[in-house]
């Protein structure tokens, strides 16, 4: 039933390509547009959202907060992203021309739930990103844009992440387009790099022994940190829950930024560091920041393991260990960068001797508040 890999875990982190592409599929015309009729929201409702909120928990969060890049780029409509768990007990400004996105693979997240009836309670229009068809969360919302990533055993979420992502930009895509905003060659152009993903993931999972090799490396480490930038901050924050949940380490991820602002001072020698690099074509002015980040925190004695994309070199001279990703824009990236973090905890997690598919403490679907 594990398809002969040692864990369900790396089996879905397998099955990404294949899950992005079935997310994808029906959803994209020749023309590049989206077709998200199965939405139940009509062009009207959508014509008239002024504000957006993504709710979710855990991984769910994490896609939200890649999804407001994207969303806000694309759109000019506010993006907010909150946890479920804090969003309703914090009395949120909602009315009819919000939407609130609400992200869960299960479907049956009860903090979610209650966030989603909060909103609904105040007659915001809520849309379900969801894996899992005919649960609550679809269930109770006006609309749902489901996730095809396959049924996801392992506690720790991977392949639901990704399509998590590319859910939450066919909506975004969706907005831009029948809004007339912003649709322009640049996010016709995304629509074919959306296509070419299932290929780059594809390409990046071909690539995973060094970074098993390093997992066992670091598997005695007492923490890892984790640093990015833009959609690469969100990035970071999965990276280090992954570790958390799987590896039972202390990890956590930064927004590069804030290292000088406190971070900073948990560098000490050999601390790994994780850090995602963003393109350096494009927006140059973010890669330059966090090359210098990188530097920053090497010459603290941080053990640097880099993730850049092909044809990078700026980054070779700071780079204990570098990790390729194929080219990609800055927006795409977390799908591609976001596999060696997984890999890289599964592995320590193994290395470490616990138990991959149940960690610890954890349930799959939590349905407690
Ligand atoms: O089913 P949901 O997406 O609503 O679950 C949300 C979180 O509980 C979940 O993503 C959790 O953080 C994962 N174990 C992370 O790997």
């Amino acid at each position: 039933e594990k398809g002969g890999y040692d864990y369900f875990m790396l089996k879905e982190i397998a099955e990404q390509p294949q899950a992005i592409a079935d997310t994808l599929r029906g959803r994209l015309t020749e023309h590049n547009e989206i077709a998200l009729d199965e939405v139940r929201l009509t062009d009207q409702d959508l014509r008239d959202i002024d504000k957006i909120f993504i709710i979710g928990c855990g991984t769910s969060y994490n896609a939200g907060l890649v999804g407001k890049y994207a969303i806000e780029h694309w759109t000019r409509i506010p993006v907010e992203v909150e946890l479920a768990s804090e969003f309703r007990y914090r009395d949120p400004v909602l009315d009819r021309s919000t939407l609130v996105i609400a992200i869960s693979q299960s479907g049956e997240t009860m903090d979610t739930i209650m966030a989603l009836r909060h909103a609904k309670e105040q007659k915001a229009r809520v849309l379900a990103v969801c894996n899992t068809n005919g649960s609550t969360i679809p269930r109770e919302s006006d609309g749902v844009l489901y996730t095809h990533a396959g049924p996801e055993i392992a506690v720790a979420s991977t392949k639901a992440f990704v399509t998590q992502i590319i859910a939450v930009y066919l909506v975004g895509l969706h907005l831009a387009q029948i809004r007339g905003i912003k649709y322009s060659d640049e996010v016709a152009a995304i629509v074919d790099q959306l296509k070419a993903t299932p290929d780059a993931v594809a390409e990046v999972l071909q690539t995973m022994e060094p970074v098993r090799k390093l997992a066992r490396d670091l598997s005695g480490s007492q923490q890892v940190l984790f640093l990015g930038r833009h959609v690469g901050f969100p990035v970071a924050l999965e990276g280090a829950l992954k570790l958390k949940e799987l590896a039972y380490m202390h990890a956590e991820g930064f927004a590069a930024g804030e290292l000088k602002h406190g971070p900073i001072s948990l560098i000490d020698d050999g601390v790994p560091v994780v850090i995602t690099v963003p393109s350096p074509r494009g927006r140059s002015l973010l890669h330059d920041k966090i090359v210098s980040n990188i530097q920053e925190v090497r010459a603290r004695g941080a053990r640097t393991i880099v993730i850049a994309e092909e044809g990078d070199t700026a980054v070779e001279p700071y780079a204990d260990h570098l990790i390729r990703v194929p080219r990609t824009t800055t927006l795409l990236a977390p799908l591609t960068t976001v596999v060696p973090l997984q890999v890289l905890a599964c592995e320590i997690a193994a290395a470490r001797g616990n138990d991959v598919d149940q960690p610890r403490n954890l349930a799959k679907s939590v349905t407690v508040e």
